[in-house]
């Protein structure tokens, strides 16, 4: 009935929108007490080291009672009770502008954990054991991968007006990609689809377009995420915000990419031992909003992105190769890895390397939180990309009408 009632009114009003940020938020909103002696419950936070000392050397009206313990690495962990933490709050936004500005944790060990994965997650650093162990179950699905599905994808996107993420065809673009992703998770018990309503701290809209999270529950180590994502937004970047913004390659491209990847997970049973969140970004054209948003939660809630994949234009291929890695605002160790991917299953390809030069996507958002992020990207840039992004003629017929560049960065995905 939930899903029902977000799927009928997302065509009419935002207000369901507002629901399913409750309901998705609402885990993550639990108080969590540690109480074990008399008085007040004690509260373990973490926070900038620096920040933190300002704060207690205030010494004002006003000024929280913070027990400092211990700085790890730049960051201090320190215990307070709730009321404390609440002043602590104020005095944060007062002084640096931050909404809290510390995390709260109901364990000592939590806050030293906190900050041994802060350390461990610098962008350049090899966190994770890379390996490619599982042809078994990859060999089989990279070659269930089809083109036909993907095209389909971005036919259906791209007839929409728009998709730009103030205007209707930005939700209807949103709702297509919630009912096509639903009608793929159904049957699977562990596979969900939610709408991500992107809010700021007071509850206001960063934009009215809701991100579609589809998440596949890992078997064996559930709290470790890989997020695979692309923005599901276009826009025309001349003509005005009701202008037309086929966004053909621009990102219905990366969405089909993605979509085909879960059609084939879904085919083949494929269990992934990780949680797998397929991510379609909104309002990634005015500033990788939604993003954003969701990587600024994680990493406030503390969740343990592995990797995130960015698919963003993958569909109009340039003469000198099939996949440019971007370099920049990404991490080396697993850029290495997608090439070692692409030599593993699909070897007659060309890798090369390019730089956007600037926070160009998704991955940005996602690497500027200390999450590992790479960007497999369509062509050699800026020498061979697709210069008719952002305007009426981002259309399917720039690729021949068909969808074969973008089967390969399902694969990869896959
Ligand atoms: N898909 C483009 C970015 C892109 C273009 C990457 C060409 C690689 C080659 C993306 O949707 C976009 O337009 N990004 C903006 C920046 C963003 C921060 C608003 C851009 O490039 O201007
Ligand atoms: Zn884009």
């Amino acid at each position: 009935p939930l899903e029902d009632f977000v799927h009928r009114t997302l065509r009419f009003s935002l207000a369901a929108l507002i629901v399913a940020a409750a309901v998705y938020f609402g885990s993550s909103l639990v108080f969590n007490d540690s109480r074990t002696e008399a008085g007040p419950p004690q509260y373990w936070l973490t926070a900038d080291a620096s920040e933190l000392a300002h704060i207690r050397s205030l010494n004002a009206e006003g000024t929280p009672v913070i027990e400092f313990i211990e700085e790890r690495n730049g960051i201090a962990i320190a215990k307070a009770d709730e009321l404390q933490l609440a002043a602590l709050s104020g005095k944060m936004h007062e002084s640096f502008h931050k909404c809290s500005g510390f995390i709260r944790h109901s364990t000592y060990e939590e806050a030293v954990e906190t900050i041994s994965n802060f350390a461990a997650a610098s962008p350049d650093a090899a966190f994770v054991d890379y390996t490619i162990d599982n042809q078994a179950a990859v060999t089989p699905m990279v070659a269930a991968a089809q083109e036909p599905t993907i095209r389909q994808t971005i036919i259906d996107l791209s007839a929409l007006h728009t998709r730009r993420h103030d205007q209707q065809g930005g939700l209807d673009g949103a709702n297509m990609i919630l009912s096509k992703w639903r009608t793929l998770a159904t049957g699977r018990s562990d596979m969900s689809v939610m709408p991500y309503a992107h809010l700021n701290a007071s509850g206001d809209f960063l934009t009215p377009q809701p991100s579609i999270v589809l998440t596949i529950q890992g078997t064996e180590f559930p709290d470790e995420i890989v997020v695979v994502g692309g923005h599901q937004d276009s826009i025309n970047s001349s003509g005005g915000a009701t202008g037309n913004a086929p966004g053909a390659d621009d990102d219905a491209s990366g969405i089909a990419s993605m979509t085909e990847a879960i059609r084939v997970i879904k085919e083949k049973n494929f269990r992934p031992k990780r949680t797998v969140q397929f991510m379609a970004y909104a309002a990634e054209e005015i500033g990788l909003v939604g993003s954003k948003n969701i990587a600024d939660n994680y990493r406030l809630q503390n969740k343990n992105v592995i990797g995130a994949l960015q698919l963003d234009m993958t569909n109009f291929k340039g003469a000198s190769a099939d996949i440019a890695v971007i370099t920049d605002f990404t991490n080396a160790a697993q850029n290495q890895f997608i090439k070692n991917l692409v030599t593993a299953y699909q070897p007659s390809l060309v890798v090369i390397d390019s730089a956007c030069g600037y926070a160009c996507s998704d991955h940005a958002s996602w690497h500027n939180k200390q999450y590992p992020a790479s960007m497999p990207f369509e062509a050699k840039y800026p020498a061979e990309y697709n210069t008719a992004i952002h305007k009426t003629t981002d259309t399917l017929d720039r690729s021949n009408n068909n969808a074969n560049h973008a089967l390969k960065f399902s694969k990869l995905a896959i």
